[in-house]
């Protein structure tokens, strides 16, 4: 046996309950092994095909966006905590909608009941998004809004506030997450059938560039199909997948791809393994920028870069000792740093209790601001770029999501692969395997299946005023009373009208925000036209 060759050196090491990676050590041989090539497969950053970022200078030209995801209760409550976050640092707002606004219900919808205001803010009309905003110039800051189904009314609503308060909105700036593949797969806050959500999708992307054309129109999310269970080669396979699905509805839709692609962002998740997760990023952005110029055939560089947020993951926080949170996030985060991404929110340590409480995003925040300006890890580009092991597993990875690719493609593509259920059912047989895991011991959960402790002490948990359902419902039943009926008639026909025709929806949507007719009112008239998405099950 000789004492240095990778194979004979990790026979020193068998795998143990520490030692899952299945070698200890990497040298040279691997990355001949692979072929890798520095020209083709690396390349500089700000060069196709972006494997070390997608900016020439990244962080030294400019930080990622510290964009803490936020939202709850009224709309004061939220523009309460959105100003806290910009006085603590955050450089861009990130709204949270509670499921209501995400599934198109008013707040005195039947539907409703128990939910305003709990896993985000309640926004019913103009009038909310207007105190949303209040003392925000929203012509000087980035706005991300996790809305999906209704994607195309908050839009509009974020349009027509920004115009009420004065600024240009041709110079809005912001995402809406506007990806409802991912929610027939692992979310669930869908409303239409298919069809008609791709067409709303693409009636935005091309509204987005002729009125607010810095508006990035989707932000295609791995994140919930992690969260779900999915392994980090899945993420980015089903991610990237989806994203070429958009681009396809695009070109049906007779958008030219290099009018939409740029504005395409991403969305993904940074999760425990460190070493997989920068991996994963480089990965992916690879994948993306092939796919774009090579399949596609886009030819503005532009298109092929893969822009993305990168949330920590919300599914390895613990109730147990809740303060180790606050060691996986910062670890979580350095990873989407060296990852290369663009933007990032850092969890609350609290948030397997309960929405964050201001100390617990102060803390989230001051995780990012101690990576940027005390770690020297946004000093140089890719670091882990020529990494024995960090090469070899982006290309493993890299085959890993081609491979499972090549299983979409056999199955007629990713919609009827959703259809059919497989990709839900390879995702719950990932999370299958990784809760048995955690259920052996095989996989340890600090604080959770080892290093336990008993008598643990609470934390302040933030608690939701349970009078403000009956404040919200009052406030839109009083805006029914005031507005202008037979405007607020006329435009929600209008927006009927576009739904059968084909004309593009959202002149009509922001049309009938402006006539105060409400988030609820204008999903409803959609989902007379369109009907709704009947779920597959998987069996
Ligand atoms: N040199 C030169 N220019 C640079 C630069 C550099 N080094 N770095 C950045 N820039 C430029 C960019 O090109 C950009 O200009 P452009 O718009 O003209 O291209 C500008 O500076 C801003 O930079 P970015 O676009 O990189 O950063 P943003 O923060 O503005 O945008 C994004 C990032 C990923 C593209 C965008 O889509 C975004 O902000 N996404 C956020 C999505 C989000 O927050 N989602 C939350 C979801 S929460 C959720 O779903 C989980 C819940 O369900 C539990």
């Amino acid at each position: 046996m000789c004492d240095h060759c990778s194979p004979c050196y990790t026979a020193q090491f068998p795998m143990t309950d520490q030692n899952k990676q299945d070698k200890a050590v990497y040298t040279p041989a691997d990355l001949e092994a692979l072929g890798f090539d520095p020209e083709t497969d690396l390349g500089f950053p700000g060069e196709y095909p972006f494997t070390r970022g997608i900016q020439p200078t990244m962080y030294r030209g400019r930080l990622w966006t510290m964009r803490q995801y936020a939202g709850m209760g009224d709309a004061e409550e939220s523009n309460r905590r959105y100003k806290f976050l910009l006085a603590n640092g955050t450089a861009g707002l990130s709204v949270a909608f509670d499921l209501p606004t995400q599934i198109g219900y008013d707040s005195d919808d039947p539907m409703s009941m128990g939910e305003v205001g709990k896993v985000g803010v309640a926004i019913d009309s103009l009038e909310d998004m207007e105190r949303l905003f209040d003392g925000i110039p929203l012509d000087k800051i980035s706005t991300s809004m996790t809305i999906n189904a209704t994607a195309s009314i908050l839009l509009a609503l974020y349009v027509a506030a920004a115009r009420r308060a004065g600024a240009d909105t041709r110079k809005l700036s912001g995402t809406v997450q506007n990806d409802v593949l991912k929610e027939y797969i692992a979310r669930g806050t869908y409303i239409y059938p298919v069809r008609h959500a791709l067409r709303i999708i693409t009636d935005m992307f091309a509204w987005a560039n002729e009125h607010v054309p810095d508006w990035n129109t989707i932000s295609i999310s791995g994140y919930h199909m992690r969260e779900a269970g999915s392994t980090a080669a899945q993420e980015v396979a089903f991610t990237l997948a989806n994203g070429a699905t958009y681009v396809e509805a695009a070109i049906a839709a007779s958008l030219d791809v290099d009018r939409i692609a740029p504005r395409l962002s991403f969305f993904f998740n940074a999760h425990n393994n460190f070493l997989e997760e920068v991996a994963k990023f480089r990965c992916a952005r690879r994948v993306w920028a092939q796919m774009m110029r090579e399949h596609f055939g886009a030819k503005n560089p532009r298109s092929w870069m893969l822009r993305f947020h990168t949330q920590t993951a919300g599914s390895t926080l613990t109730a147990q000792q809740p303060e180790n949170n606050i060691v996986r996030t910062a670890l979580q985060a350095l990873a989407a740093v060296l990852g290369g991404t663009q933007s990032l929110h850092t969890n609350g340590f609290d948030e397997a209790l309960a929405l964050p409480t201001e100390e617990a995003a102060r803390t989230a925040l001051r995780t990012q601001q101690i990576i940027a300006y005390e770690s020297g890890a946004a000093q140089t580009i890719d670091p882990f770029a020529g990494s024995y092991y960090i090469e070899s597993l982006t290309a493993k990875l890299e085959r890993d999501v081609l491979a499972l690719q090549e299983q979409i493609a056999q199955q007629g593509g990713m919609l009827a692969a959703i259809e059919k259920g497989w990709v839900q059912s390879e995702i719950q047989n990932a999370a299958y395997e990784y809760q048995r895991s955690v259920d052996s011991g095989e996989a340890t959960v600090v604080g959770v299946n080892r290093f336990t402790r008993d008598n643990e002490p609470g934390v302040p948990i933030q608690r939701i005023d349970e009078e403000l359902e009956r404040k919200q419902i009052e406030r839109v039943r009083a805006l029914r009373m005031r507005r202008d009926a037979a405007r607020w008639q006329v435009s929600l026909d209008r927006v009927r009208d576009h739904a059968r025709n084909g004309a593009n929806l959202m002149p009509a949507i922001l049309e009938a925000v402006e006539s105060y007719a409400t988030v609820g009112e204008i999903a409803s008239a959609m989902r007379e036209v369109f009907g709704e998405y009947e779920e597959s099950v998987v069996i």
